[in-house]
C-alpha cells in the first residue's frame, strides 16, 4: 500500500523497443522502406513488469548486470523516456545525473552550460546565478569555464554535471553511473556530498557497477535481471546476495 512517505511509486513498468531487424544502410532506403511499409522490427522488451515504492529519505541501488535495464528505469523515473506499460509517480522535484553530456551543448562553455543545464532542470538564471561559484568551486574547473566542454575531458565533463545536479534542492537525486568517470580523489568528494544531502533528506536513486559503492550509499536495493525486478528489499542483504550469485 502507497502512504503519503511514499515518493516514488513504479507501478508494473513495461517498457518496449524497437530494434531494426534488417540493415538499412542509407536514409534514402530508410525510407523507401517506411513508405512501402517494408521496415521490419523486432519488439525488445527492457523492463517487464517492474513495479517498487521509495520512501521519501530512503536512498535505493539500482543493480544488475549490462543491459539489465538499470538506465532505462531511471529514464522513466526522470521522465525522459514514457514507459510502453504501467506509470510511475513522483512526488517532487528531480535532478537527473543519467547520461554523461545529456544537457550539455558541446560547443558552449563551461559556464554557458551551467546555465543551460540549470534552465532545464527548471532553474531560472537568477538561481543559476546565485549557485555559480559554488559549483565551479566544487567541480575544480575555475580556469577551464571558459572553454567549450567539447574540450574537457570525460571525467571533467561528469565533474561539472555532478556539480550542477547537485546545487540546487532537488527532492530526488538520481545518479547513474557518473561517479565511476571520475577519479578516486572526486568518486569521494561526491560521495561525501551525496551523504550530506541524504542526511538533510534528499531521497537518491543510485546505479554502480561498485557494489561496494552502493552497499555504503544505499540502504535498499532493486535487483533488476533481464527487465524484471529479481529481488528487492535492505541493500546489505540483497547486495550480498548479488555478490554471491556472480
Ligand atoms: N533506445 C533504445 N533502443 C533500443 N534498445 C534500447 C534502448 N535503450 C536501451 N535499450 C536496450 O534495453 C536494454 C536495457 O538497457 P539499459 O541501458 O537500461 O541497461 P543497463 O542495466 O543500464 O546496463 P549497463 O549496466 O550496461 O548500463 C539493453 O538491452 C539495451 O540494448
Ligand atoms: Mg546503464
Amino acid at each position: 500500500m502507497e502512504d503519503n512517505n511514499t515518493i516514488i511509486s513504479v507501478n508494473d513498468v513495461s517498457m518496449r523497443f524497437n530494434l531494426a531487424r534488417e540493415k538499412v544502410d542509407s536514409l534514402k532506403e530508410y525510407i523507401i522502406r517506411a513508405v512501402k511499409g517494408k521496415l521490419q522490427y523486432d519488439e525488445f522488451w527492457a523492463l517487464n513488469n517492474v513495479s517498487f515504492d521509495v520512501n521519501k529519505g530512503d536512498s535505493v541501488g539500482l543493480i544488475g548486470l549490462n543491459g539489465s535495464g538499470k538506465s532505462t528505469m531511471l529514464k522513466v523515473i526522470a521522465g525522459v523516456l514514457k514507459p510502453t506499460r504501467g506509470s510511475v509517480r513522483v512526488n517532487g522535484s528531480v535532478a537527473p545525473l543519467i547520461e554523461l553530456g545529456a544537457g550539455f551543448d558541446i560547443d558552449l562553455t563551461g559556464r554557458e552550460n551551467v546555465f543551460l543545464n540549470g534552465a532545464l532542470l527548471g532553474r531560472s538564471r537568477k538561481m543559476m546565478q546565485e549557485v555559480f561559484d559554488e559549483i565551479v568551486e566544487f567541480s575544480e574547473l575555475r580556469e577551464f569555464m571558459d572553454v567549450p566542454v567539447k574540450n574537457y575531458s570525460s571525467g571533467m565533463l561528469s565533474r561539472l554535471a555532478f556539480s550542477i545536479a547537485t546545487s540546487g534542492d532537488a527532492d530526488i537525486l538520481i545518479v547513474d553511473e557518473v561517479l565511476s568517470v571520475g577519479d578516486f580523489r572526486f568518486q569521494e568528494k561526491c560521495q561525501e556530498r551525496i551523504h550530506r544531502m541524504m542526511d538533510k533528506g534528499t531521497t537518491v536513486l543510485f546505479v554502480s557497477h561498485s557494489i561496494e559503492q552502493v552497499e555504503e550509499i544505499c540502504n535498499k536495493a532493486v535487483w533488476l535481471e533481464g527487465g524484471k525486478v529479481r529481488m528487492k528489499g535492505d541493500s546489505k542483504e540483497i547486495c550480498g546476495i548479488y555478490k554471491q550469485s556472480r
